[in-house]
């Protein structure tokens, strides 16, 4: 049994079947409506409900509060329809995204080994090709936990998915994904999801900066600019704790070599050798550095864990580049849904 929604403010109407989520059904019916994190932890996907009854499933209290719920106002990725739906979403046209509709993909795991003490790198290979822009993510399915976002470290035309996988203390999915999947066994997703992703027809100069496994997306949109012949200057910032969470170094400095338009940057934030000579302390820190507190006229790209983006979009802002050329991909867990990020009052683009 299916319930149908109408999607204001376009007026198109899609099936939805019970126990699907509402953006679930948009995004495979070719209509994309914003969203980020797709478990009910970042509230990009907020709508407004002008008629009908829905059930909030995982919607967490700190993404969609209790007044917000009494407004009429719901989670597109965890709303399960109960009759008919209307919805008013936001849906912003952009000329860079290409609404590759969400599909479900099985593959095989090829390869799997430790990029650092912390983060496995995880290599499938899907029964077809997937189809994604540099940037986006996708939902694993965790067997006997559920599904959890990992952005794409390849690049689209590559036919292994590359994923990087941070171990989380007390994380169930994580914990799976680094001590019992192996290789040659097989794996559920869905993709592609995500707006994260370089909007190429700005053609200005490109700021990537990441934080720890937040490697995976700006790795992938760096290749496919690269391999695209992308002239405006790339500026990719890594953070890490130390040397031994430093990954694909040698692969950014040849790239560094090759490209006269790129510039690699790591910077470690703990225990720096005397034998280090490169950027030390925070991110965001060695961005200001970097480039003297001026960022105008960049695009800037932020990936990784959300205490990391608050600092980087404060000082971005400082430095006078604005929320629409600042763009990100925050990699929510669990435990940021009872935590208030600390965000700028200026800055909607959650
Ligand atoms: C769009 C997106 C892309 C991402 N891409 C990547 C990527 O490329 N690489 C990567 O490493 N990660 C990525 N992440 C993060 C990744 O999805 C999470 O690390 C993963 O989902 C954690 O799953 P888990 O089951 O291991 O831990 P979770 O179940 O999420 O638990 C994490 C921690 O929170 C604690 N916790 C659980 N519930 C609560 C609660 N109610 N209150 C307080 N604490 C709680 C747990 O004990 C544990 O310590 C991404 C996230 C998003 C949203
Ligand atoms: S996408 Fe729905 S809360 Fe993040």
């Amino acid at each position: 049994m299916g319930y149908e929604i109408t999607i204001e403010p376009i007026g198109q109407s899609v099936t939805v079947h019970d126990g699907q989520t509402v953006l679930d059904a948009c995004l495979r019916a070719g209509i994309w409506l914003p969203h980020a994190c797709g478990h009910g932890l970042c509230a990009t996907c907020k709508v407004q409900l002008l008629d009908g009854e829905v059930d909030h499933g995982d919607a967490s209290n700190f993404a969609l509060m209790d007044f917000e719920r009494d407004e009429g106002k719901l989670l597109a990725c965890c709303a399960t329809a109960q009759s008919d739906l209307v919805i008013e979403a936001d849906i912003e046209e952009d000329p860079d995204a290409r609404y590759l509709p969400l599909q479900d993909f099985s593959a095989t795991v090829v390869e799997a080994r430790m990029l650092t003490p912390t983060i496995r790198g995880l290599w499938l290979e899907p029964d077809r090709p997937v189809a994604f822009q540099a940037g986006q993510y996708v939902m694993l399915h965790v067997p006997g936990v559920g599904e959890r976002a990992f952005s794409i470290a390849s690049a689209p035309g590559d036919r292994r998915i590359e994923l990087h996988v941070r171990k989380v203390g007390g994380g169930a999915a994580t914990t799976w994904l680094h001590e019992r999947l192996m290789p040659n066994q097989r794996l559920d997703l869905t993709a592609p999801l995500g707006r994260f992703f370089v909007r190429k027809s700005a053609d200005r100069p490109i700021l990537l900066v990441a934080g720890g496994s937040g490697l995976s997306s700006p790795k992938s949109m760096l290749l496919d600019l690269l391999a695209e012949g992308w002239e405006p200057p790339i500026t990719l910032l890594h953070g890490a704790r130390n040397l031994e969470e430093l990954y694909y170094r040698e692969l950014f400095e040849s790239l560094a070599l090759e490209h006269a338009n790129f510039t690699y940057v790591p910077v470690l934030s703990d225990s720096v050798s005397e034998a280090w000579n490169g950027e030390t302390g925070y991110v965001h820190e060695a961005l200001k550095r970097r480039f003297a507190n001026d960022f105008r006229g960049h695009k800037a790209y932020l990936c990784g864990p959300p205490p990391m983006i608050e600092a980087c979009i404060a000082t971005l802002m400082q430095g006078r580049l604005f929320e629409q050329d600042i763009h990100t991909e925050r990699f929510f867990t669990a435990a940021d849904a009872g935590a208030p990020a600390r965000r700028s009052p200026l800055f909607k683009n959650i």
